[in-house]
C-alpha cells in the first residue's frame, strides 16, 4: 500500500490520503480532467487527501476472461491526454490491482496516479503485460497479448524498436517491485521465460 484509502461504499465515495503532497497533485491533475473511465472526483483538501466515487468494481487480477481490447483502450486514452517529445502522460504503475471491472456498467476503470509520468508509452504497455506473463500459460498469453497490442495499435502507434530496448529495462523494474511488494514470490510459473520471450518481439 502507497497510501490509506478509505473506502465508505454506503456513501458510494473513497477517501485517498497520499503519502506525498507530489503524488497528491499528481493524483490531482488527472482526476481534474474529468475522464470517462476514471472515478468522478468529489472533493479534496489540497495538500495530501482527495474523495473520489466508489466504484463498485472487481480488479481485472480476479476476472476469469478481462477483456484485453477494452483495458488498451484505456492505455490509448490516458497517453492520448498529452505528448512531450516522444513521451506520453503514463500511468506507470499498470498493476491490475488499478484497474477494476463494474460489472453493473460492464465498464473498466483505471486509478491510483500518484506515479504518472510523461514517459514513453511503451514502457506502460510492457509493465502491464508483464503482470500477465507471470500468470498465465504461454497459448493464453500469446492470444491476450496481441488482442492488446492490437487494440492499442488501432489508435496509437508503438515504436518496434523503442519496445524491443525497454523490454528488459521493464524486466528489471518489474522484478524489483513484486519483491518490494510482495516480498515472497507465489508460486513460479514454468511459462515466465516462454512468456517473456513472446513478449519481448512486436511486429
Ligand atoms: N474509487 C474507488 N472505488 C473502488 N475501489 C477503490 C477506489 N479507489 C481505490 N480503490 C481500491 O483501493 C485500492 C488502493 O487504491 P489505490 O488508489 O490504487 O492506492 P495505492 O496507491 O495504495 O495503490 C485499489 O486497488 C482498489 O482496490
Ligand atoms: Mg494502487
Amino acid at each position: 500500500m502507497k497510501s490509506n484509502i478509505i473506502i465508505q461504499k454506503g456513501k458510494k465515495q473513497v477517501i485517498k490520503i497520499c503519502r506525498s503532497k507530489k503524488g497528491f497533485q499528481k493524483e490531482l491533475y488527472i482526476y481534474k480532467k474529468n475522464l470517462s473511465f476514471v472515478p468522478r472526483l468529489l472533493d479534496h483538501n489540497g495538500v495530501n487527501t482527495i474523495m473520489i466515487e466508489y466504484i463498485e468494481g472487481i480488479p481485472i487480477s480476479d476476472l476469469l476472461q478481462p477483456d484485453f481490447k477494452k483495458i488498451a483502450e484505456l492505455f490509448v486514452e490516458l497517453h492520448s491526454l498529452d505528448f512531450k517529445k516522444g513521451k506520453r502522460v503514463c500511468l506507470n504503475d499498470s498493476n491490475p490491482k488499478n484497474f477494476l471491472f463494474c460489472k453493473k456498467t460492464r465498464k473498466y476503470y483505471m486509478l491510483d496516479f500518484s506515479e504518472w509520468e510523461y514517459d514513453y508509452p511503451e514502457s506502460d504497455l510492457i509493465h502491464f503485460l508483464l503482470f500477465w506473463a507471470s500468470i498465465y500459460r504461454a497459448s493464453k498469453f500469446k492470444k491476450i497479448f496481441h488482442q492488446f497490442i492490437n487494440a492499442y495499435k488501432n489508435s496509437l502507434i508503438i515504436n518496434p524498436i523503442e519496445w524491443e530496448m525497454l523490454v528488459p529495462e521493464m524486466i528489471l523494474k518489474f522484478d524489483s517491485r513484486r519483491m518490494k511488494f510482495f516480498k515472497i514470490e507465489r508460486k513460479v510459473n514454468p511459462h515466465i521465460s516462454k512468456n517473456r520471450e513472446i513478449l519481448t518481439y512486436i511486429q
